[in-house]
């Protein structure tokens, strides 16, 4: 379902709250790895396959892609979210998802997962009512949203041309909120730096 890993020392994987084929956050996602330092892979992981929730199908064998999404957080040294924000909170795509990756409770492949939490809208608010949902979510499942200040990127439809974030002053502050991310994966003696 997702692209294949790289062997490069440090794994991100990125996660998009939409599912739609033209969706801004994936775009902006897609947009990543051309920031990153060599040493550094970013594959996205798409949701669209992740069904509803059901903690009677959540066991030791759930549905084939939540186990895919659960192995590719486990072995992703950090997460990078990018989300669009639906009637002021997070998409039900983007919950559903945290909620099944999120068990067992406390001792998930989320737990101490470093995970730099971006949003993004046509709108001029960039989505940061849904920013404080998700990082709290994730903090709910021990995960470690950075701490810095918020990646919400207003106006995103008319920062992409060609599927990609093309505007500089923009992809500049997204770069150093995945320079903070990769220092926190090293802080907690991952391979971020
Ligand atoms: C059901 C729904 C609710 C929305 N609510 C908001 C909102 O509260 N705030 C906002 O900035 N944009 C809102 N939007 C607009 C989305 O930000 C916009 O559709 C965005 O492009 C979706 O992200 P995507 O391009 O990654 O798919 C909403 C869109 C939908 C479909």
């Amino acid at each position: 379902m997702h692209q294949q890993a790289s062997t490069t020392r440090t794994r991100l994987l990125g996660i998009s709250g939409s599912i739609r084929s033209q969706s801004n956050c994936t775009a902006v996602l897609r947009s990543l790895q051309a920031l990153l330092p060599d040493s550094t892979s970013i594959e996205l992981f798409p949701l669209n396959e992740i069904p509803l929730y059901n903690a009677d199908l959540d066991g030791a064998a759930p549905p084939a892609a939540v186990a895919e999404l659960k192995q590719a957080i486990s072995q992703a040294h950090g997460l990078v979210v990018c989300s669009p924000e639906y009637n002021y909170g997070m998409p039900g795509v983007l919950k559903n998802a945290i909620d099944w990756a999120s068990r067992p409770a406390f001792a998930s492949p989320l737990k101490g997962k470093p995970a730099l939490v971006m949003t993004a809208s046509p709108g001029s608010a960039g989505g940061v009512r849904a920013q404080a949902q998700i990082r709290d979510a994730f903090a709910a499942t021990l995960a470690r949203p950075v701490v810095r200040q918020h990646v919400a990127i207003a106006n995103v439809a008319a920062q992409i041309s060609d599927g990609r974030l093309v505007h500089q002053p923009t992809l500049d502050f997204v770069k150093l909120a995945l320079d903070d991310l990769l220092a926190e994966i090293a802080l907690l003696g991952g391979t971020g730096s």
